[in-house]
This record gives structure tokens, C-alpha cells and sequence, in this order.
């Protein structure tokens, strides 16, 4: 059948929210405060939910495609729904059937202007990605977010797509804003001016409806899962090192086609996992299907450096991605520094590595990371106040974070989370540890990336108690 037949068949059908999704129209839900109580034994054999950032991509890429797209293991996260209710506005069922999502895809070129907003609420990369995703097409779009992602910076996305011909109606720099695509895009050659895949993806995706070969520059590699998984849907992509830099380049007019996705389990949630693991005596345990791509890979590096027992079982490969399961065992641990070019490979990690560096012997001077500060919060700042509440000494200087860790955490204080899904999951971590139990204002926001972090982390022996 062709695709469009196959959308017009499928046109009922619906994308399968959790009740929980909050959209702008809705209030914001009241706080919901939750204290971790230190631990003695974390043992278990478990798997954390897909990855984040290849279940927005299998989606988005999903859309472009021509036919179906089917994707096991997608996050259910709240971040990864909204992506799935934008792609059906965007006229592309996108459905759970049994355990398996289907995109039915319209092409590149071929996506519906939309009948409503398209809303993100706390994704930067959602809303960035899709940036990328709608720019070749003759709509017009209106992107909104939550309080959070009306407060990050969108320029570094906007300003290369408007190179190629997409207009800002009153040339806004933050959401809410109105977007209006092009099926006339200009090619470009674009060096991106800070680290960010969000940034290479949205002018890669860009590129796939443009009139000629687009190329992305990068003078530090980010992860590159929109490389890999653009290739494994059939567009013409090359990667080459010039002058110490990384350039992509994409053939335009591409016509990508549907096909089967296997989503690895999130190094970035397993690192919630890991990281108490490192600190709770005692501890072993064993996380299954990750995925082990090396541009994700930095904060295990970090961990055994610092004298953890990490170890890579079972190496395997699934679509295009390397994919281990993750042994962690707790051992003493000695403050180390992390350099910034590692920055790029475990940027979503510092807030957790933080919460460990605090029961490590000395400093850990984590430098390079002054993208932390345009995150879902402020991480910089909040890490810190989160670990000065709890009697740990934590400081910034410039775009360096510096714990100093003890074998004793007092903890007893109470973290402000911004509604940042990390920040609340490193510091209920930190409470595994610390002798008195540490508190978070706020839990809600978990369920944008790991709706079952405290079911997991209790099968493990956590304790977590709402207050
Ligand atoms: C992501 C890229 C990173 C990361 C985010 C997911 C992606 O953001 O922090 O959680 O999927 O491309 P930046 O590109 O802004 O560094």
C-alpha cells in the first residue's frame, strides 16, 4: 500500500499518552517532595528505559521516512510523548501496537501543516530536533514549552536555519515562537559555535530537504546518534575529519524509508543506577542492554578512574549502535579531574557525578562545562546548592565545578530542583549515601526522562518516601 494510503487508513489512530503528560494548557501539578534515606545494601540485575535522545530521533526520523517505521524499547517518557503527539499534528500516525511503536512516515517534504501548537513541554531536544525536522516544509508553526524550555536559548538552533530560508515571525529567540518552513532551503556549510548535537542535528535535518549537500562542522565531537540512524534510514551521509575538526555532510532531497528500530537502554538513566552503586557499601549491580556508543560513554570512564569497579559484559551491536551490559561495584573512591574534552561525551551526567565526587577522598575538578548552565536548569548552580545544603563544600569557578568528598556526607538539607529531571534523580542518589536523608522539593519532572527511576531504584533497595 503506499504510504499515504497507509497514513488515510490509519488516520484514527491515536498516540497512547501516560495521564501524567502536562501540556501548557494544563496548571502546573502542585510540588511533589520526596527524601532518600541512606542505604545498606543496592543489589539487583535490572534494564532502565530506552534511550532519550534515539527514542525522539526513531520518531522524528520515522516521519521523514517514506512507509513504516517500528520502534521496540521507545522511552514513554513524557519528553519522548510529545514528540510522538508532534509528529501525528504533523499529519504521521504514530501508535502503540501491542509493545511496538508505528510511525507511519510521509516522506521528507511531505509532513501536514499542523491543525494545532506543537507543544514540547520541558524538551530542548524535541523542540530543537524538530526545528530541524519541520524547516524544509511549506508550514507554518507555532512551538511552545514549559516554563523551563521558555527560558533556554533557541538562537543557536534558529540562527543557521534561517540561513537556509526559514522565517521567525518577530525573530524571537525563545519559545513560545512561530516558525515558518521552506520546501526551497539553501544548502550551507555550518561551523556550530558551541558543543551540541541538538544544534548538528536540527541543520543535518534541515539539510535533508535542502537543494544540495549540507555540512555540519564540529570542533568537538558530540554524540552522533542522528549520523548513525539518518545512514541506517537510507540517507547519504559522510563523516570526515578536517584540519582536527569533524564534518557531516548530507545529500539533500533525500528519500529516507521506514524501518524496524531497537531502542538500547539510556546510559544517561543507568547512570543513576551506577552512581549509587558507587557509593552504597556494599553494592552490585548489573545493567542490562545499554547502550555503550563512546560519545555517551564518559561518566563509566569517570567512575572507574575514580576507583569504581565498572565492567562492559556481553558486547553487542544493534542497529548501527554498541549496546553492553553495565557491572558496577562499589570500591573506594579518590576525587579525580575530568577533563573538558570529555565534557561532550557525559554532559547530561555532572549533577550525579557530582553527588558521587562528594564521597570521594579529595577534589574532583570537572572542567569545561559551561553548557551546564543552559540545561533544563541552571546545573552548575543547582548542583552546588544542592550539595552546600547537605554539608558538602562544592564551588564554580568560570566553567569548572569543584566538590571536595569525604567518607561522610552529612546531608539533612533540602535541594531545589527547577524542574530538572536530573537534578532531582542525583540528589535523591546523594541520600543513598549521606547520614541524614536528603530531600527534594520536587519529583514530578523524573517522569520527562525515567518514569520508573523510583519502582527501579526501590527493587534495588532504595528508600524513597514521599513527604
Ligand atoms: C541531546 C543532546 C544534548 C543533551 C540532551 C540530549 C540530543 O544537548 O544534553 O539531553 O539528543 O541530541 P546539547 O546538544 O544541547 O548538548
Amino acid at each position: 500500500m503506499h504510504p499515504l494510503a497507509l497514513c488515510r487508513h490509519l488516520a484514527h489512530a491515536r498516540v497512547h499518552a501516560p495521564t501524567s503528560v502536562r501540556t501548557m494548557s494544563n496548571a502546573p501539578a502542585a510540588p511533589r517532595p520526596v527524601r532518600s534515606h541512606r542505604a545498606t545494601g543496592f543489589q539487583g540485575v535490572v534494564r532502565v528505559p530506552g534511550d532519550k535522545s534515539i527514542s525522539h530521533r526513531a520518531l522524528m526520523f520515522g516521519a521523514l521516512a517514506s512507509g513504516r517505521t517500528r520502534i521496540t524499547g521507545l522511552l514513554e517518557g513524557e519528553d519522548v510523548v510529545n514528540t510522538a503527539k508532534v509528529v501525528e499534528l504533523l499529519g504521521c500516525p504514530a501508535r502503540k501496537a501491542g509493545d511496538v511503536w508505528e510511525v507511519l512516515g510521509r516522506g521528507v517534504g511531505g509532513l501536514a501543516q499542523p491543525a494545532s501548537d506543537l507543544e514540547f513541554g520541558n524538551s530542548g531536544t524535541g523542540c530543537r530536533l524538530m526545528m530541524g525536522v519541520v524547516a524544509g516544509h511549506d508550514v507554518q508553526v507555532k512551538m511552545t514549552g514549559d516554563a523551563s524550555l521558555s527560558k533556554r536559548p533557541m538562537r543557536r538552533v534558529l540562527d543557521p536555519l534561517k540561513t537556509m530560508g526559514v522565517k521567525i515571525v518577530d525573530d524571537r529567540a525563545t519559545l513560545p515562537l512561530v516558525l515558518r518552513g521552506s520546501s526551497r532551503l539553501i544548502p550551507i556549510v555550518y561551523e556550530t559555535p558551541v558543543p551540541s548535537a541538538q544544534v548538528k542535528s536540527a541543520v543535518l535535518l534541515a539539510g535533508l530537504a535542502a537543494a544540495g549537500a549540507t555540512t555540519v562542522i564540529e570542533k568537538e565531537a558530540t554524540r552522533d546518534h542522528t549520523e548513525r540512524m539518518l545512514r541506517y534510514f537510507g540517507a547519504e551521509i559522510a563523516t570526515e575529519r578536517r584540519n582536527g575538526k569533524t564534518a557531516i555532510t548530507v545529500k539533500g532531497h533525500a528519500e529516507l524509508v521506514g524501518r524496524d528500530v531497537t531502542v538500547p537502554g539510556d546510559p544517561s538513566s543507568a547512570a543513576f543506577v551506577a552512581a549509587a552503586a558507587a557509593i552504597v557499601p556494599g553494592a552490585d549491580v548489573t545493567i542490562q542492554g545499554v547502550l555503550v556508543n563512546e560519545t555517551r560513554t564518559g561518566f563509566y570512564t569517570t567512575l572507574q578512574e575514580m576507583g569504581c569497579d565498572v565492567t562492559y559484559l556481553n558486547a553487542r551491536e544493534e542497529n548501527g549502535e554498541p549496546i553492553a551490559d553495565i557491572r558496577v561495584r562499589q570500591a573506594k573512591l579518590t576525587g579525580v579531574r575530568v577533563p573538558p574534552a570529555r565534557a561532550p561525551s557525559m554532559i547530561d551526567e555532572y549533577p550525579v557525578l557530582a553527588c558521587v565526587a562528594a564521597f570521594a577522598s579529595g577534589e574532583t575538578r570537572m572542567e569545561g562545562l559551561g553548557e551546564l548552565k543552559v540545561k533544563e536548569s541552571d546545573r552548575l548552580a543547582a548542583t552546588v546548592d544542592g550539595l552546600a545544603a547537605n554539608g558538602v563544600p562544592a564551588r564554580v569557578d568560570g566553567e569548572t565545578m569543584i566538590v571536595v568528598g569525604s567518607a561522610s556526607v552529612r546531608g539533612g538539607g533540602t535541594v531545589a530542583t527547577h524542574m530538572d529531571h536530573r537534578i532531582a534523580m542525583a540528589f535523591l542518589i546523594l541520600g543513598l549515601g549521606a547520614d541524614a536523608p536528603v530531600t527534594i522539593d520536587d519529583i514530578t519532572y523524573v517522569a520527562t526522562s525515567f518514569p520508573t527511576f523510583q519502582s527501579l531504584m526501590a527493587g534495588m533497595g532504595a528508600r524513597f518516601e514521599a513527604v
